[in-house]
């Protein structure tokens, strides 16, 4: 078993989380909102999020998967589409990690083109110094230089996702 080095704890998690909710909740005020959380990556964290929403939210999860064997490469699909209407709609897309950008582009798009009233981002984890397009989450739970990371709903092939904390995979 490859060696991991704890980096986020399951306590700053939670005091982030809590926060993240408590932003959220002021920035849309009383207003309805749709949260779709991205399979697998980001299921615990919309799971524990959406507890921290004070605002009446709709929740639905969508799955993306990439035609090359890349984790950022190029050409995306859905391999689950949203089921909940999206026209009219402001939508809070919940992201496990941004890297280069690619999946939140594709995203923003997609949904653009269906008739979102808008769009906003919150990631768990912003690998800023990665970013390949022009587009900058609304919400960042914590910023990281780079490296692989591992645990609270994030994969190494498709190992550590259950861990309750947050640990960079050493190559
Ligand atoms: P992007 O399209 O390059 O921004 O890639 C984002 C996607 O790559 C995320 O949704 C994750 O599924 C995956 N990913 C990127 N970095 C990591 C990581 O360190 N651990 C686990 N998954 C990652
Ligand atoms: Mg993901």
């Amino acid at each position: 078993m490859a060696d991991k080095e704890l980096v986020i704890t399951r306590e700053e998690i939670v005091r982030r989380v809590k926060e993240l909710g408590a932003e959220i909740s002021r920035d849309y005020e009383n207003n309805r909102f749709l949260v779709v959380g991205i399979l697998n990556g980001a299921f615990m964290f919309t799971a524990d999020l959406v507890r921290e929403i004070k605002c009446d939210i709709e929740i639905d999860f969508i799955r993306v998967a990439s035609y090359g064997m890349d984790t950022t490469a190029g050409t995306l699909r859905f391999t689950k589409d949203i089921e909940l209407e999206i026209q009219g709609k402001d939508i809070l897309i919940v992201e496990d990690i941004v890297d280069s950008g690619r999946t939140m582009m594709y995203l923003a798009n997609s949904f653009a083109e269906r008739g979102a009233h808008s769009i906003r981002f919150c990631v768990l984890i912003d690998k800023k110094e990665r970013r390949e397009v022009d587009l900058c989450p609304d919400y960042i739970g914590f910023e990281v230089p780079g490296g692989f990371l591992v645990g609270y709903g994030l994969d190494c092939r498709e190992q550590f996702r259950h861990l309750p904390d947050i640990y960079h995979l050493q190559e």
